[in-house]
């Protein structure tokens, strides 16, 4: 229709005849480069979609790598198991390829190394705080021999800004949270403990028996045996938690509730 009106004044007007041929001319080209960059668009998202597909890891050892981190199995264990963390800590690359899943799953969930030897870390109880698939992508992780996951890696932990900030990095980054619960709150579940919980790492109670700070950092430095697995009891962190860290640890379980 825009196109007839140009066309009649043309009889008259030679000018906007050429204006009207240039019009359709341009509406030719514009039509092509759209389908051009149409074309383009669709190669575009075929490339990106398989190169997507090639990358992907097996969702079960993902999820394990996420767990080890999680866990905090790394803090120990090394990054991706490899070690030299502590001489009491063996590393786990060789190691885990080696062990069958049921043997994998009872030192994950009943421990291993637990005593009351207050100087030597030993392998936690998770029982009582990892489902069963938690454990199986752990074992499905382990077995795969630990392989690089992208962003399964421990919570950066802030510098320069006071020990409390620092402190509350590392409650996670260290897996305090697991079995403490977020803020310190409480409440994961021990049933075969004499308390039936995990106790909380603030309120009243807590206060008053941890009412100093050596008081906190002996227990966070020799953990406490209260009994056989299933029973979780608090892992000993000596020798794994630098000094720097463990004073960072207690500036941030005093700001809690
Ligand atoms: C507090 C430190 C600590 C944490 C956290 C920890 N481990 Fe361990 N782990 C140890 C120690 C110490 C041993 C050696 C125990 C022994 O042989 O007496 C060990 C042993 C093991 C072993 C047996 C290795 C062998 O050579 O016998 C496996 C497998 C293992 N840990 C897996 C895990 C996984 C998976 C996680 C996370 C869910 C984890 N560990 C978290 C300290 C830790
Ligand atoms: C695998 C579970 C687990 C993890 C992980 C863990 N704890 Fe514990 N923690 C316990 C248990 C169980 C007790 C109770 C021990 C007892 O009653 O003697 C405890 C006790 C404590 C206590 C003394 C509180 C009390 O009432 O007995 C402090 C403080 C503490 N943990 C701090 C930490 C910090 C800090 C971290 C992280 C570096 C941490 N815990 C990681 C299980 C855990």
């Amino acid at each position: 229709m825009a196109d007839d009106k140009p066309d009649r004044v043309g009889h008259r007007l030679l000018i906007a005849a050429v204006a009207a041929a240039l019009v359709g001319v341009g509406g030719v080209i514009g039509i092509a480069a759209n389908s051009g960059s149409t074309k383009a668009k669709t190669v575009t998202v075929g490339t990106t979609a398989a190169s997507a597909t090639a990358a992907a890891v097996d969702p079960h050892v993902a999820a394990g790598a996420h767990d080890f981190i999680q866990f905090a199995c790394s803090q120990c264990h090394g990054d991706r198991g490899r070690g030299g963390v502590s001489p009491d800590v063996p590393a786990l690359t060789t190691v885990a390829k080696g062990m069958t899943p049921a043997v994998l799953r009872s030192i994950i969930n009943h421990g291993l190394g637990e005593s009351s030897n207050p100087t030597k870390p030993y392998m936690p109880v998770w029982g009582a705080v990892i489902s069963k698939t938690q454990v199986d992508d752990l074992i499905a992780y382990l077995r795969a021999g630990l392989p690089a996951v992208p962003t399964a890696e421990p919570v950066a932990v802030p510098q320069n800004q006071g020990p409390a900030v620092e402190g509350g990095a590392l409650y996670v980054r260290d897996g305090c949270i697991n079995c403490h619960g977020p803020n310190g709150l409480g409440g994961v579940p021990n049933p075969q403990s004499p308390d039936k919980t995990i106790p909380p790492l603030s309120g009243q109670d807590f206060r008053k028996e941890f009412n100093t700070q050596a008081k906190i950092a002996d227990v966070i430095r020799s953990g406490s045996v209260i009994g056989r697995a299933p029973i979780v009891s608090m892992p000993h962190w000596g020798g794994i938690i630098v000094d720097a860290q463990l004073k960072a640890l207690i500036a941030y379980i005093e700001t809690l509730k």
